[in-house]
Parts: structure tokens; C-alpha cells; sequence
């Protein structure tokens, strides 16, 4: 009797327009943040092997790598340290010197660009530590252990470092237990109060992390990151790690990597809406899109759009990632491939 007609989505596909205004998720140029690598002792930007399109560098040229994205439009950079094998050692002491490439770096860019680029800086000691490892190993027991509290003092030092440099976020990543606080309070000792914590609350042991280890020479010389990064198999455990960090004072949370983890992603927004969501697209992620492009497999465009479209859609409200300087250009040339 009834008339039952075909209920028809697909009218809501029909055109561009039509998709483009009805569409859920779009990406700007305002979710990127840019990592760079800043190295001490080379005099001009060193491509980096396993992530082609990215660079290491020089202190000095750092200005001007922060001024070409900010002219794309790119407002957020994360900095990383790559310092040569004399200064590390078993603590990681030169990460919180003043004279190492981050705070010079960081001065440098407030020097010449004041406070318009946003400026997040990575606080892990795996860098700037002989055996290359976020934490100091001790022996306990007669065995080998990452030793935690320790490591949060360097960790605090070299938060404060990069604070009184101008960072204006720093973000610990080693995954120690209690960083946000030891930070928090180290920097408000200090009088930065005014500094933000980004932290990478959760991360993952993840094989995803291979080419940027080999762009900042901090691969663990020995045994793995498992006693400290967490386990792949879990995904509830991402609520009690960020709940942790939103008590001690976290401003902005991380889930890493991303691509891998999307439920991850969409879990921890879900149970913290109003705390804005990192994701980490990583090196690996990056790098695999790189290499399928390379051998024509992949539309490298297409497929970049559609990983950082997803990683949004997912939950997160800021991807850190190396393709951002490549979809600031692609959106400012109007690119939609949807
Ligand atoms: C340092 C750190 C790592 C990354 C960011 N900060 C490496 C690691 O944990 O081994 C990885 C980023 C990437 O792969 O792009 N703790």
C-alpha cells in the first residue's frame, strides 16, 4: 500500500560541490605541525637518506626553512637535536646545554621571526645519550634497567632549556612515568607558566620509527624500547596514559603513531574532547608513502590526503607531519582529489 521509494545516499555524491559541502572532514593548512631536524656541524641542509623530501639543518639555515613554511601558511614547527657522537654520554647532559642546536635554534627564530611561528620542541634524551635510550640505564639487582626518576631531572632541565630559549610548547616524548609533572613544575619553578606541555602520551614501541632514528642518529645501541614505549597489542591502557598526563598538567595529548592506531585516536578523543589531540603521522608512514610513490604504485598525492584526511576524520585535531609543507602547497593550489 505504502509507497517505498530507494532510499538514495548516493544523491549526496553526485557532484564535487554537492560531496565538497556535505563532506565531515577537511584538512588545513592550521593542523599541521612541521618537524624539522636541526644539526650541530653541518654547514648546509643534509638531505636525509631514508625520508626523501626532508632535511637535517645547520643551525643557521633553520631561519629560513621556519620562514618558507610560515609563507605557506605552516604555523607550527617541532625542532629535534642531532648532535655529533662527542657530545653524548651516559645522561644525556648536553641535551639541556644551552649552547646545543634546540635553544640555539629556537633563539635564533625569535631573533629574526619573533613570535609568529609557533615553536614545540622535543624533550628526550635518546638523542644526546651513548647508548640511545630515552632513559638512563642503570644496573639494578644485577640486571640492566631504564631508570626513571633520574631521567626526569634531566628531562626537567632540558624543558627549562628549551623554555628560556623561547620554545613555546615543549614536548617530552621519552615516556617516562611522571614527565608531565616533573616538567610542569620545573618550568613553573622557573617562572614559565606561560609555557605549554605537549605531550606525547601515547606511544607506541613501534617499527614505524626507523627512518627518523637513522635522521637523528638515536637508535638504542642496545635492546629495545619496550620496557617503556607501550606495547602495540593494547589499546585501553591509551586512557589510563593520557588520563595520567591530563592530572599532572598536560596541555595538548599525542597518540604515535597514527596510521596504526586510529582507534587509538578516536578512543583517547572520545574520553578527553576538550584537550586538543596530536597524532604522530611517523617517519615509517611517511617514508613507505615515499617509496611506493617512487616506484609509480601510489598516487603519492591522493594517498596523502586520503592517510591525513583519515587521521583527522579519526579524531585528531593537529598532525604532526612531514608531508605538511607538500599539502600546504597542494591546498594552496587548490588540490581536492575528493
Ligand atoms: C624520541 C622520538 C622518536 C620519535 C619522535 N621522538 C623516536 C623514538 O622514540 O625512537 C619518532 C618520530 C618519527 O618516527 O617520525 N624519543
Amino acid at each position: 500500500m505504502g509507497y517505498f521509494p530507494i532510499l538514495r545516499p548516493r544523491r549526496l555524491r553526485l557532484t564535487k560541490n554537492i560531496r565538497d559541502i556535505v563532506a565531515e572532514t577537511k584538512l588545513s593548512v592550521d593542523d599541521f605541525i612541521l618537524p624539522l631536524f636541526v644539526r650541530e656541524g653541518i654547514s648546509e641542509p643534509e638531505p636525509i637518506p631514508s625520508m626523501p623530501g626532508q632535511h637535517r639543518y645547520p643551525v643557521d639555515k633553520i631561519v629560513n626553512a621556519v620562514q618558507e613554511a610560515l609563507e605557506l601558511g605552516v604555523k607550527a614547527f617541532i625542532l629535534f637535536g642531532v648532535v655529533p657522537e662527542v657530545h653524548k654520554d651516559h645522561s644525556g647532559k648536553y641535551a639541556y646545554d644551552p649552547k646545543g642546536p634546540v635553544p640555539k635554534a629556537v633563539k635564533l627564530i625569535r631573533k629574526e621571526l619573533g613570535w609568529e611561528p609557533i615553536i614545540f620542541t622535543d624533550v628526550c634524551i635518546c638523542g644526546y645519550t651513548s647508548h640511545g635510550h630515552c632513559g638512563i640505564p642503570i644496573e639494578k639487582r644485577g640486571r640492566k634497567l631504564i631508570d626513571n626518576d633520574s631521567t626526569l631531572k634531566v628531562i626537567a632541565k632540558m624543558a627549562v632549556t628549551h623554555a628560556e630559549a623561547g620554545a613555546d610548547f615543549v614536548a617530552p616524548s621519552g615516556m617516562m612515568d611522571g614527565m608531565v609533572k616533573a616538567i610542569r613544575e620545573a618550568l613553573d619553578d622557573e617562572g614559565y607558566t606561560e609555557v605549554g606541555i605537549m605531550s606525547y602520551a601515547v606511544k607506541y614501541a613501534s617499527g614505524f620509527y626507523g627512518p627518523f632514528r637513522e635522521a637523528a642518529s638515536s637508535a638504542p645501541r642496545f635492546g629495545d624500547r619496550r620496557s617503556y614505549q607501550m606495547d602495540p597489542r593494547n589499546a585501553l591502557e591509551a586512557l589510563k596514559e593520557a588520563g595520567l598526563d591530563v592530572e599532572e598538567g598536560a596541555d595538548i595529548l599525542m597518540v604515535k603513531p597514527a596510521l596504526a592506531y586510529l582507534d587509538v585516536i578516536r578512543l583517547v578523543k572520545e574520553a578527553f574532547p576538550q584537550y586538543p589531540l596530536a597524532a604522530y603521522n611517523v617517519s615509517g608512514e611517511y617514508s613507505m608513502v615515499k617509496a611506493a610513490a617512487e616506484k609509480g604504485w601510489i598516487d603519492e598525492k591522493l594517498v596523502v590526503f586520503e592517510i591525513l584526511t583519515a587521521i583527522k576524520r579519526a579524531g585528531a585535531d593537529l598532525i604532526l607531519s612531514y608531508h605538511a609543507l607538500d599539502v600546504a602547497k597542494w591546498l594552496k593550489e587548490g588540490y581536492n582529489p575528493f
